[in-house]
């Protein structure tokens, strides 16, 4: 079909991640954002979305799974309280601890050290990847994947597509779902391996600022005058609100445009990050450029631009049409006010927000990596349902108390450690402070260390920013999962044994 062809940078000119275009000359995608709060301005819209997943909804996970092939069968831990538990009759001498340790662990036929995952497609070894990870197309092997609708059971389907579904309608998840496809790879942050326009490496995103010379008070980049959403009205309807802009693109252009992106941008105060589409999580580089720039994107594109803001206040958000007046507004009363103006680019020298770190962590690992983790994730799963697994205490009874044996890891990594968790003790916060514990005795290197701008890595110091199971997608642990409470972390711990998560440290 050619789908999958993998255009390298066909978007912009260095990028760090491979970048497969499911067609070829789309344009990028017009969307929105919020605007910010400002001491003094009006926040525009505010979408907060928070949506708790009070339980956790792995079974929507196991649908597809379902569907895939044997292999790939979804793992049930349920009913295996009935299963091995009888008791630590053996425990003798050792801790409930050791004797964990050793009763739970169980050889898996699969060592990816030796016997990589699979997948068809560009020769390459990922060898910086946490587990064996090897792309190819001529290995004697059968794939675990492949890109495109795989014809063989016991590979994987991939779509893999950084294209707005707006335009390629076969990204949109429930349909390449529909369609067959078992893994799903787009920039919706809810598809199974997201593949994003952002990464530190990419974008030198703490760059520093140069004075704003220029008389205009915001550049444009916009090449496309025929986006699906409202943009050129949204340009015009400033051009209206006598927003002095220097068009650069195609669109109204007024400058010449044979000049070098960023280094132009960072003479404004304002940039029009305007995408061609308004859909979820879709945020090219006009936006990440021009926090490179240092100016303050206005943007229209996707409703929830906030949770891609590297810090309150620091974007504008054009969310219809009819907001342009009051964006305009903000506009001239910033650029009018030194103090508010640098307000809003505060972070740019203090540093941006943990959530902000957090999401752009998360391309600190390459997607093609991801892609192995997922699906050796899978495997591994699938024979955890299997009945020796199943025989696995994952919890030890002594006296009054009961110690259950749970699995963290680092988001990015594959191998899990250890963790202990008294019954008596079974709450968040000791859950929290027990994995900080364990990964800091071991002298742990964040997985961002080496891929985030140097005043961004802190020295040795880490902490918690998300723990969710493993299986969850990132919008979910990023923004939408949240335990209800204690007892809600309890009940999930009682009702999955051996209970796997993922941690993500900032
Ligand atoms: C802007 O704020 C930063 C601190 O956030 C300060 O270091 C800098 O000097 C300020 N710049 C101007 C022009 O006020
Ligand atoms: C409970 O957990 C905390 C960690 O938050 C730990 O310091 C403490 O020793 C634990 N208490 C018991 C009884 O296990």
């Amino acid at each position: 079909m050619g789908v999958f062809s993998f255009h390298r940078g066909s978007r912009t000119a260095t990028t760090h991640e491979a970048l497969p275009v499911s067609a070829a000359g789309a344009s990028p995608a017009n969307k929105r954002r919020w605007s910010n709060l400002m001491p003094f301005v009006v926040a525009l819209v505010v979408i907060a979305e928070i949506s708790f997943l009070g339980k956790l909804d792995l079974a929507n996970k196991a649908a597809f799974v379902d569907s895939w092939t044997e292999l790939f069968a979804p793992s049930s831990m349920a009913g295996r309280d009935d299963l091995g538990l009888a008791g630590n009759d053996d425990l003798g001498l050792l801790s409930c601890e050791e004797w964990l340790e050793r009763e739970d662990a169980v050889e898996y036929s699969r060592d990816f050290g030796k016997e990589p995952v699979l997948v068809t497609g560009d020769e390459k070894d990922w060898k910086s990847c946490s587990v064996g990870c090897q792309f190819g197309g001529n290995s004697a092997r059968k794939p675990d994947a492949s890109f495109g609708l795989a014809n063989q059971d016991g590979t994987a389907s991939v779509l893999r597509s950084m294209e707005s579904a707006q335009y390629y309608a076969e990204n949109n998840i429930n349909n390449a779902r529909r369609k067959g496809y078992n893994i799903i790879m787009t920039t919706s942050l809810s598809s199974d391996v997201p593949v994003g326009y952002f990464s530190w490496a990419e974008y030198d995103i703490m760059a520093p600022m140069q004075p704003k010379t220029e008389k205009a008070l915001a550049a444009a980049f916009i090449s496309n005058c025929g986006a699906r959403n409202f943009r050129l009205q949204a340009l015009e309807a400033l051009e209206k609100a006598n927003i002095k802009i220097d068009s650069y693109g195609g669109c109204h252009r007024n400058r010449d445009g044979k000049v070098d992106k960023v280094q132009t941008l960072k003479r404004y105060k304002f940039s029009l990050a305007f995408e061609n589409s308004n859909e979820e999580d879709y945020v090219t580089e006009k936006y990440f450029q021009s926090l490179v720039a240092g100016t303050i994107p206005v943007v229209v594109g996707p409703p929830n631009i906030e949770d891609f803001s590297p810090g309150l206040g620091s974007i504008l958000y054009i969310k219809e049409l009819s907001d342009v007046e009051s964006v305009a507004k903000t506009m001239k009363e910033l650029a009018d006010n030194p103090e508010a103006f640098n307000q809003s680019l505060r972070w740019k020298y203090e540093g941006p927000s943990d959530s902000f770190k957090a999401l752009v962590d998360m391309a600190a690992v390459h997607s093609s990596c991801r892609l192995c983790i997922h699906l050796a994730t899978k495997i591994r799963e699938k024979e955890e349902s299997s009945l020796e697994f199943k025989r696995r205490p994952c919890k030890c009874t002594r006296g009054s108390g009961v110690v259950y044996h749970l699995y963290v890891r680092e988001r990015g990594r594959f191998e899990m450690e250890s963790i202990f968790i008294r019954s008596g003790n079974l709450t968040l916060e000791a859950f929290e402070s027990l994995v900080l514990t364990k990964f800091k005795s071991q002298k742990h290197v964040p997985i961002w260390k080496q891929e985030r701008p140097e005043v961004l890595r802190g020295r040795d110091d880490f902490k918690i920013y998300k723990i969710y199971p493993v299986g969850l997608t990132q919008r979910q642990a990023l923004y939408t999962f949240r335990y209800n409470g204690d007892a809600d972390f309890r009940s999930h711990v009682e009702s999955n044994p051996c209970a796997k998560f993922e941690v993500i440290f900032v």
